[in-house]
């Protein structure tokens, strides 16, 4: 089944594309044991936008922000990040591109756990080979905007979730990237958090870059721009902000 969920009414359709699934899907396998997570679905997640990616548990959230953070291979299809075909690419060049154009925040966060909520953020950066100074300030400014300063030192474990999931979220703003895939971010945050971070990323999107977040979250509905349902794998529906 072939789902296409973009009008091509859109007003956002003029825009750069930064990530699209083409004919994409993925199954996983085990012995035989088939689970489609992901039915053949298009996508195209466009330069200014935010969208919302809702739907059940076990739908299938999490593997399509996986498939376009390029953080699993799809089955068959395609994921084209700023036009690069990711099949293209082997595991190095795979590993580079995340590193430059995705931010991702996953749902159990992934922070490191020997590692402090600075380190932690400077790791995006490691691997630009930037001036000592430029990286300070940038994980300064980032540790700044989730509100944790004041919690630079700390290891994850002496985190609460909500103190984790905003480590996770300057993480993966730090480097700038023009694409950010959050996996429920505002799950652990309370009310004045979750401003602050869909604040922040309306503003990302404002300033070019592409969003996407999955959540049951409907309170981030004001600051999305379009919201994708899936439901069994199906990318069902697209709502549009005029
Ligand atoms: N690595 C895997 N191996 C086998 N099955 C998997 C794997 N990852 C996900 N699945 C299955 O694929 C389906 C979609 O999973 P996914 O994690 O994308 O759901 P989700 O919508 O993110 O759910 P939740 O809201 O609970 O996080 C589920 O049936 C899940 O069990
Ligand atoms: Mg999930």
């Amino acid at each position: 089944m072939q789902n296409s969920i973009y009008s091509s009414k859109s007003p956002q359709s003029n825009r750069t594309v930064i990530g699209e699934l083409i004919e994409t899907s993925k199954i996983f396998r085990s012995g035989k044991t088939e689970i489609v997570a992901l039915q053949k679905a298009n996508l195209k997640i466009r330069k200014g936008e935010v969208v919302l990616i809702i739907g059940p548990s076990g739908s299938g959230k999490t593997t399509l922000l996986s498939l376009l953070g390029c953080v699993m291979y799809p089955t068959e299809g395609c994921v084209c990040i700023n036009g690069i075909n990711t099949r293209e690419l082997n595991d190095r060049e795979m590993a580079e591109l995340r590193l430059k154009t995705i931010g991702f925040v996953f749902q159990n966060f992934n922070l490191i756990s020997p590692l402090n909520s600075e380190d932690n953020i400077r790791v995006p950066l490691l691997l630009n080979r930037l001036p000592k100074e430029i990286v300070r300030d940038k994980v300064n400014l980032a540790l700044q905007l989730v509100k944790l300063d004041q919690r630079r030192k700390s290891l994850p474990k002496q985190l609460s979730g909500g103190e984790q999931q905003r480590v996770a979220i300057a993480r993966a703003i730090v480097n700038n990237p023009p694409l950010v895939l959050c996996d429920e971010p505002t799950a652990s945050l309370d009310n004045n958090s979750i401003k602050i971070v869909l604040k922040e990323l309306r503003s990302l999107a404002d300033n070019g870059k592409a969003v996407a977040i999955v959540t049951h979250d409907q309170r981030l509905n004001q600051y999305a721009d379009r919201i994708i349902r899936i439901e069994n794998g199906v990318l069902k529906e697209l709502s549009e902000r005029k």
